[in-house]
């Protein structure tokens, strides 16, 4: 009797103690993760200690107190010194005169370190979490099959889908793609980007970007993270063997009106993604799986075959002892030079619309604490999901082709061939990316199933990413989006610009003056970019010398490489190439006409 009445009243005390001492009110069992408020500021690390107390590790983030936000004294000089990525942006894309007399001296050299050193500091290297941990551990750092991730998950407890604030539902993915991402009319890139740069961008990020759904949600299938190649030679040994022609180092290949073509996988048996139906002398072999899906994949697909094995005549004729083996694995590191340099000073370049003119030159980082490796990070992957590019349909030699003509068309590479394909790509506007309305019908079902992954994901909001990326986090949507439509919809839809999703906050931000997409899209982007490009292996210093690329006719083809030699070095004529439309064809098509005046 006795015991059962203290047993009551201990019961009784142990109920009332926890919210009373807190002082605070008795609303749920379940106590909110204290991490779901992401309080720890400045890449502090939130740790939860008991069900409501957390803790942040500031450690060497520059910043102490309790969420780490006051800076210590270097900071705040730092901070001081600093200019905003705004101001950044401003000079570097403009004052023709200064960068004229820059692009010229040593400070072109000391200039495009620092944007290297700067963008790649933002990484981390070793990677840190995956979609299964948000902590540091071992599993994470080794598994390669998971793509990387910046910052962790939401945690799973928290009261709003995004942490604490906004609605307590998302909105329906189909809803804000159709509200906000699908196109109404084309709006054209103002940067003048075309499709040769549209398929590029799809055909290079695709030799990292191979999401492995069926292992589940933030896996991939290419494990070596990062320009490997492996869109043209496969992601595995198997895959690499069957597209290998076994002499001189070489790739198989077909020939069709006297052209060199990727073989039909009756001649490399390799898996192709097709539809049911397309029969296999039809089907080109090609590394990437998917690259049957469009004539513009195909197309950069052929046209690296030919360089590789144009390459490999080279490589011969300097080598005449060398093997198969040897001259094989020696064209496919000249291939991964190629690739980086056409992406930095081309590619790039035009995307930045920097005046700097941008240099790739591994040297310049040899005497920085520079990190060799990369991971590539599912932010990444959600990041480059580009498809505003795509147009309403094909231009191609004065025929114009719909989507339904044009997807998976196994003849149109083959019926135009190389130089009219060149030509009518680079002459074709792609469309703006940010800025919102300018997706495709035929394409938005790929920007619904983002929204989705990124929720199974858990991926941050897009403010955090902003603070992780040292900008600074939106006050409104008003303040985040220029267009008054778009702003109040958000509203609408989000509740709070603290608990907008990051994909839509990156489609959707307003765009830059005159650019193809906002501040968050090149802060966010950039590091990842330039981190994968000089993080290779080719860029370290005992890889980065002649004798690796076959001697010096090797790293000559290396360090010249273009996109227009890239093309006409391979194809019979030299059609107009670049990644940018012609200068004529820049401002408004079919409007305004001069010629009227
Ligand atoms: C008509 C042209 C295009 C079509 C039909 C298309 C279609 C698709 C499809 C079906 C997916 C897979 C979506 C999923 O499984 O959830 C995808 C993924 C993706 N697309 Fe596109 N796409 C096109 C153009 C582009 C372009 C121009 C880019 C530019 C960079 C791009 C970038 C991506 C990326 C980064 C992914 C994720 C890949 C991965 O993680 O495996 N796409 N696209
Ligand atoms: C730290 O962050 C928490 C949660 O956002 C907040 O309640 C607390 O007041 C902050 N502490 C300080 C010292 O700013
Ligand atoms: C400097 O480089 C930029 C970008 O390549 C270019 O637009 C500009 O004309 C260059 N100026 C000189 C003098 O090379
Ligand atoms: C990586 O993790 C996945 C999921 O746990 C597992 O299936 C796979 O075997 C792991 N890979 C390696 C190389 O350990
Ligand atoms: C594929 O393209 C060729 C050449 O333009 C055309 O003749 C053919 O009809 C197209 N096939 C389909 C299914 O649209």
């Amino acid at each position: 009797m006795r015991t059962s009445i203290f047993g009551c009243v201990f019961v009784l005390l142990l109920l009332l103690r926890e919210p009373g001492c807190h002082g605070e009110e008795v609303t749920s069992s379940t106590a909110v993760n204290p991490c779901c408020h992401y309080p720890c500021q400045h890449w502090g690390v939130c740790v939860r200690t008991t069900q409501e107390e957390y803790e942040c590790d500031c450690t060497r983030t520059g910043y102490y107190g309790e969420n780490c936000t006051i800076p210590e004294f270097l900071t705040r000089v730092r901070q001081f010194l600093k200019p905003s990525p705004k101001v950044v942006h401003y000079i570097l894309t403009h004052f023709h005169w200064l960068w004229d007399v820059i692009n010229n001296t040593f400070l072109r050299d000391t200039l495009m370190r620092l944007v290297l050193t700067v963008r790649s500091n933002l990484i981390p290297n070793p990677p840190t979490f995956n979609s299964k941990y948000g902590y540091l551990n071992w599993e994470s750092y080794y598994n390669l099959s998971y793509y990387t991730r910046i910052l962790p998950p939401v945690p799973e407890d928290c009261p709003s889908p995004m942490g604490v604030k906004g609605r307590s539902q998302l909105p329906d993915p189909e809803v804000v793609v159709e509200r906000l991402l699908k196109r109404r009319t084309f709006r054209p890139d103002p940067q003048g980007s075309n499709l040769m740069f549209a398929f590029f961008a799809q055909h290079f990020t695709h030799q990292f970007f191979k999401t492995y759904n069926r292992m589940g949600v933030g896996f991939t299938k290419a494990l070596s993270h990062g320009v490997d190649a492996g869109h043209i030679y496969g992601d595995n040994l198997e895959r690499q063997l069957a597209l290998r022609l076994f002499k001189d180092g070489k790739l198989k290949y077909q020939v069709i009106d006297g052209q060199v073509f990727p073989p039909s996988v009756v001649d490399a048996a390799v898996y192709m993604s097709y539809p049911p139906g397309v029969p296999p002398e039809h089907q080109m072999a090609i590394g990437q799986e998917v690259f049957g899906l469009l004539p513009g994949l195909g197309l950069y697909a052929t046209l690296w075959l030919r360089e590789h094995n144009r390459v490999c005549d080279v490589l011969k004729a300097e080598h005449p002892v060398w093997d198969d083996e040897q001259l094989f694995q020696t064209a496919r590191l000249i291939i991964i030079g190629e690739t980086i340099r056409i992406v930095v000073e081309e590619y790039v370049q035009h995307l930045s619309g920097y005046l700097l003119d941008l240099k790739f030159d591994p040297t310049l980082l040899f005497n920085s604490q520079f990190q060799y490796g990369n991971r590539i990070a599912l932010e990444f992957s959600q990041l480059y999901h580009w498809h505003p590019l795509m147009p309403d349909s094909f231009h191609i030699n004065g025929d114009e082709l719909s989507y339904k003509h044009f997807l998976f068309n196994t003849s149109i590479l083959t019926h135009y061939g190389v130089e009219k394909l060149v030509d009518s790509f680079s002459r074709q506007i792609a469309g703006q990316i940010g800025g919102g309305h300018n997706i495709n019908a035929v394409v938005t079902h790929v920007a619904v199933s983002t929204i989705k992954e990124s929720r199974q994901l858990r991926i941050q909001p897009f403010n955090e990413y902003r603070k992780r990326f040292n900008l600074e986090p939106y006050a409104s949507f008003r303040e985040f989006a220029d267009n008054e439509e778009i702003a109040q919809t958000l509203e609408e839809l989000y509740g709070d610009i603290d608990a907008l999703e990051f994909y839509p906050g990156l489609m959707l931000e307003k765009t830059r003056p005159g650019a193809i997409f906002g501040e968050s899209m090149v802060e966010m982007g950039a590091p990842f970019s330039l981190k994968g490009l000089l993080g290779n292996p080719i860029c370290s210093p005992d890889y980065w010398k002649p004798s690796t690329f076959g001697g010096k006719v090797g790293f000559d083809i290396v360090n010249t490489a273009s996109l227009k030699k890239l093309v006409c070095l391979n194809s019979r004529t030299c059609p107009y190439v670049s990644f940018q439309v012609p200068a004529e064809e820049k401002s408004q098509p079919g409007k305004e006409c001069p010629d009227e005046l």
